[in-house]
C-alpha cells in the first residue's frame, strides 16, 4: 500500500518553487558546517528544574459510594484520552465509581477499538484505586434501566465547554443520587483546567501520565519504531518504562550494522479533513478547489452553508492571519530554515496526507532519510494495525513522543498538543518540541517570491526560539499539553538543581 496515493488525477500545484530551491542549494552548502548548537535542545537551566511529580497523592481513596459514572467518549484517540482523564477527575469529584470507558465509533476514523484494545485496562484501575473506584462493567441490577427515559443520559450539548466543578455538584451529583448512574455521551473538554482543586488537577495528570500505558501489541511494535530510528541509543528511563513497558530498550537486530543517531518526528496534520476544514487554498488549482468543496460538502454541511449564508474571510485573508495548516512545502523549509541537515533522520507521523505524492515530493527530495510507520515495519508487522486507524495513531504517539526533537505544524492538533506535553513531563528538560507560530510564518512566507535565503532563515528560527522558551502553564489551559505547573510536576529549588 502506498502511504502517500492522491485521490486526484492531476499533481497537486507546489507552491514555493523559487524558497524550494534556494533550500536546496543551502542544505548542500551546510553538509560541511556544524549545526546550530539549540537545534536539539530546550533551554536547560529552567527546564531541567521541573521534575514529575503527579503521582505523588495525598488524599485517601474514595468508596466510590455515589452512583456509577459511564462515559462514551468520541472523536480519535487523542480526544479519547482527555475524555477518560477528565471523567476520572470528575468521578473522583462525585465520589462516584467509574465503569471503564467506552470508546464511540466515529465515521471519520472508522475504528471500532475499545479502551482496552489501546490501554492496559487492569494497571489503569489499579494505578488509580487509591484515587477512584474503576469497575469493567456496570453491576447487572443498573444495565437494564432505561438510561434516556430516566433522564441519566447526558449529552455534551447540555454540559458547556470547561464546566466548572459546581456545574458537576449542582446538576450532575442530584442524578447520581437518585438513579445511581450517570451516562456522558461525548464528554471531551467539558471539564475546566482552572479553578480546580489542587488534588483534582494533579489527578487528572496522574491519568494522563501515569495510568494510561498502552496494550503489550502497541508497545512491542512501538519499540521497533523507536529502536530503528534511533538504533540503539535508549534515553530517558522513565520516558521509556511509561511508553514501552517491558519492551523498552532491547535491541532491534535487523539494524545491527548502524550507528546511534537522532531523529526529528514531524506530525504533519494535512490530511483532507484538514484541508477541506481550513477553507484555505493550497495552490492546487481548479481541481483542489472543487475536491475541497465536495469533501466539505459531505461531512462538514454547517460550513457549506455558511458559505452559501455569510460572507466570510477569502481564503487569502484566512493564509496572511495564519489559520491554515502548514503545508508539508511550508513544513519541510521551516525544518530546512533552522538547520536540520539533508541526513536528518525524518519521522513523519500523520495519516494519509492530502494530495498524496506529489504534495509530499518536495519534503522527499530535501530529506531524503525519511520515513513513516509504513515504511519502518514489514507488511506482517503492520498487518495486524491496518484496520485500526487509532492503534495506528497511539503508533504515530509512541514515534513521535520518544523522538530528539519534534516539530507539530498545527498547534491545534490534539495528538501534536498531547506528545508535546508528554516529552515536557517525561522529557528531563531534553526533549525539544517545535511549535510554529503560523500567523507569524504566513508574514515570512508572504515574501517567498523575494527573500533571500539567509534573511528567511534568520525570521524563522527568531520566531521559533521564542516558541521554544520554558514557562508556567497560563492560566486556564490545559495541563495535558502544558503539565509545568505545581499540580503535575514539581519546581526544584534553582539552587538545587544548579548543584546537581
Ligand atoms: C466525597 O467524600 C469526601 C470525603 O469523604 C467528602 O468530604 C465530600 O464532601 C464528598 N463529596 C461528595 C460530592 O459527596
Ligand atoms: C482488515 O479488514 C480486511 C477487510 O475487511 C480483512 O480482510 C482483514 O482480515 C482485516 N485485518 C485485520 C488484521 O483485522
Ligand atoms: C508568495 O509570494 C507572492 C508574491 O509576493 C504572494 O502574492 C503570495 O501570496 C505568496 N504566497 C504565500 C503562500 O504567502
Ligand atoms: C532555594 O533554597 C535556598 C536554600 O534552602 C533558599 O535560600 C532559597 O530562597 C530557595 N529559592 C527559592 C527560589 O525557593
Amino acid at each position: 500500500m502506498n502511504k502517500w496515493h492522491g485521490k486526484v488525477k492531476s499533481p497537486h500545484g507546489v507552491m514555493f518553487s523559487k524558497l524550494l530551491g534556494l533550500a536546496a542549494h543551502a542544505l548542500a552548502e551546510a553538509e560541511s558546517k556544524p549545526e546550530p548548537k539549540d537545534l536539539w535542545q530546550e533551554p536547560l537551566d529552567p527546564a531541567v528544574s521541573w521534575t514529575p511529580c503527579a503521582n505523588q497523592r495525598s488524599w485517601e481513596t474514595c468508596e466510590g459510594n455515589n452512583g456509577y459514572i459511564l462515559v462514551s467518549a468520541t472523536g480519535g484517540i487523542n480526544q479519547q484520552r482527555v475524555a477518560i482523564c477528565n471523567a476520572v477527575a470528575v468521578a473522583r469529584l462525585l465520589n462516584s465509581t467509574l465503569v471503564i470507558p467506552h470508546f464511540s465509533y466515529n465515521s471519520v476514523w472508522k475504528d471500532k477499538s475499545q479502551f482496552s484494545d489501546i490501554y492496559q485496562a487492569e494497571h489503569f484501575i489499579d494505578y488509580l484505586k487509591a484515587d477512584i473506584r474503576i469497575v469493567k462493567e456496570l453491576p447487572v441490577e443498573l444495565r437494564s434501566l432505561d438510561l434516556e427515559a430516566i433522564g441519566s443520559l447526558v449529552t455534551d450539548d447540555e454540559v458547556m465547554k470547561e464546566s466548572k466543578p459546581s456545574f458537576y455538584l449542582k446538576k450532575i451529583l442530584p442524578i447520581l443520587i437518585k438513579n445511581s448512574v450517570v451516562h456522558f455521551v461525548g464528554f471531551g473538554n467539558r471539564l475546566a483546567f482552572d479553578p480546580i482543586p489542587f488534588e483534582l488537577q494533579r489527578l487528572r495528570c496522574r491519568c494522563n501520565f501515569h495510568a494510561l500505558r498502552f496494550v503489550d501489541k502497541i508497545q512491542e511494535t512501538g519499540a521497533l519504531l523507536v529502536q530503528r530510528m534511533r538504533k540503539h541509543r535508549s534515553h530517558s528511563a522513565p520516558l521509556e518504562q511509561n511508553l514501552l513497558g517491558a519492551f523498552a530498550g532491547k535491541p532491534d537486530m535487523t539494524g545491527l550494522k548502524n550507528l546511534p543517531s537522532k531523529y526529528l518526528a514531524v506530525h504533519l496534520r494535512f490530511e483532507i479533513d484538514m484541508a477541506a476544514y481550513s477553507m484555505c487554498y493550497f495552490g492546487g488549482g481548479k481541481d483542489e478547489i472543487e475536491e475541497l468543496e465536495a469533501y466539505r460538502a459531505a461531512h462538514f454541511p454547517a460550513l457549506t452553508l455558511l458559505r452559501k449564508t455569510k460572507k466570510i474571510p477569502s481564503a487569502a485573508f484566512l493564509r496572511s492571519e495564519g489559520q491554515c495548516p502548514l503545508t508539508p512545502e511550508e513544513a519541510v523549509l521551516m525544518l530546512a530554515a533552522l538547520g536540520f541537515k539533508r541526513r536528518t533522520n525524518i519521522y513523519v507521523a500523520g495519516a494519509q496526507i492530502y494530495g498524496g505524492k506529489s504534495r509530499m515530493a518536495a519534503m522527499t527530495s530535501l530529506y531524503p532519510n525519511l520515513v513513516t510507520k509504513e515504511t519502518l515495519l514489514s507488511s506482517s508487522e503492520i498487518e495486524p494495525f491496518r484496520n485500526f486507524s487509532s492503534q495506528l495513531a497511539a503508533l504515530d504517539f509512541i514515534a513521535c513522543a520518544a523522538a530528539d526533537a519534534f516539530a507539530m505544524t498545527d498547534s491545534g492538533s490534539q495528538l501534536s498538543s498531547l506528545v508535546s506535553g508528554y516529552r515536557m513531563y517525561y522529557g528531563d528538560g531534553r526533549l525539544p518540541t517545535i511549535r510554529p507560530n503560523k500567523r507569524r510564518l504566513a508574514s515570512i512566507f508572504s515574501k517567498n517570491s523575494t527573500i533571500e535565503w539567509k534573511e528567511f532563515e534568520r525570521r524563522v528560527r527568531k520566531a521559533i526560539r521564542q516558541t521554544k522558551q520554558v514557562f508556567e502553564r497560563p492560566i486556564a489551559r490545559s495541563v495535558y499539553r502544558h503539565p509545568r505547573c505545581p499540580e503535575c510536576m514539581c519546581k526544584i529549588n534553582d539552587t538545587i538543581a544548579l548543584l546537581s
